[in-house]
């Protein structure tokens, strides 16, 4: 099972890249996490420009995201919002709409912040967006917060009742693409 994996902080350094790497060393075996780092490739969306074809790197986007059994994005919150770059991604994902590559697709939000609140607003905007463009979109909420001490120096978060929460998520992700219940209309 291939999910993929993406970074809404573009930063080398970025507690949600090691989140997103913690969450892959969560995953049960057969799932593996591939990382998509094309965020900063894609142009501001331009309705002129989603025509047939789209900007390369917004097909390597859809293919991508087409290719993947589910999604995995971590956000940090930027001015209680979504990261810009990765709302444009969401964006450009939505289109063709209805017919775009989220229809469907599992999704799971969880989100890291230095700020008390671990991301809550940007991961609620997240899945609010994606459940717009069709995704299926899990419930599951990972909020990381004072996230410049919440990560040991192997990567792993400090705090038992996160690692659960983690754990617990990525597990709903891979039993939704093995076995999805029904979603409610
Ligand atoms: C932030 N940060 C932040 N934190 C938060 O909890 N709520 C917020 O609204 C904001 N707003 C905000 C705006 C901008 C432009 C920046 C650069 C930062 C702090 C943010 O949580 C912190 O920089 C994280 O470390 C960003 O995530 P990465 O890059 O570590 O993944």
């Amino acid at each position: 099972m291939r999910i993929l994996g993406i970074s809404g902080s573009l930063r080398r350094g970025s507690h949600n890249r090691k989140l997103l790497q913690a969450a892959a060393d969560a995953l049960p075996p057969g799932a593996s996490l591939e990382a998509w780092e094309g965020i900063a490739a894609l142009p501001a969306y331009d309705e002129d420009l989603d025509d047939v074809p789209a900007p390369p790197a917004v097909e390597r986007l859809r293919r991508a995201i087409e290719h993947a059994d589910a999604l995995l994005i971590a956000t940090p919150e930027y001015n209680a919002g979504v990261p810009g770059g990765l709302k444009n991604a969401i964006d450009w994902a939505s289109r063709p709409f209805p017919d775009n590559a989220l229809r469907g697709k599992p999704a799971l939000v969880i989100g890291a912040s230095t700020g008390l609140f671990g991301a809550v607003w940007a991961q609620a905007d997240v899945r609010k967006s994606l459940k717009f463009a069709g995704a299926h979109v899990l419930e599951n909420e990972v909020p990381v917060g004072l996230a410049d001490d919440a990560f040991d120096e192997d990567g792993s978060l400090k705090a038992p009742e996160l690692r659960d929460l983690l754990r617990d998520a990525v597990t709903t992700l891979v039993r939704e693409v093995d076995a999805p219940v029904e979603q409610a209309a």
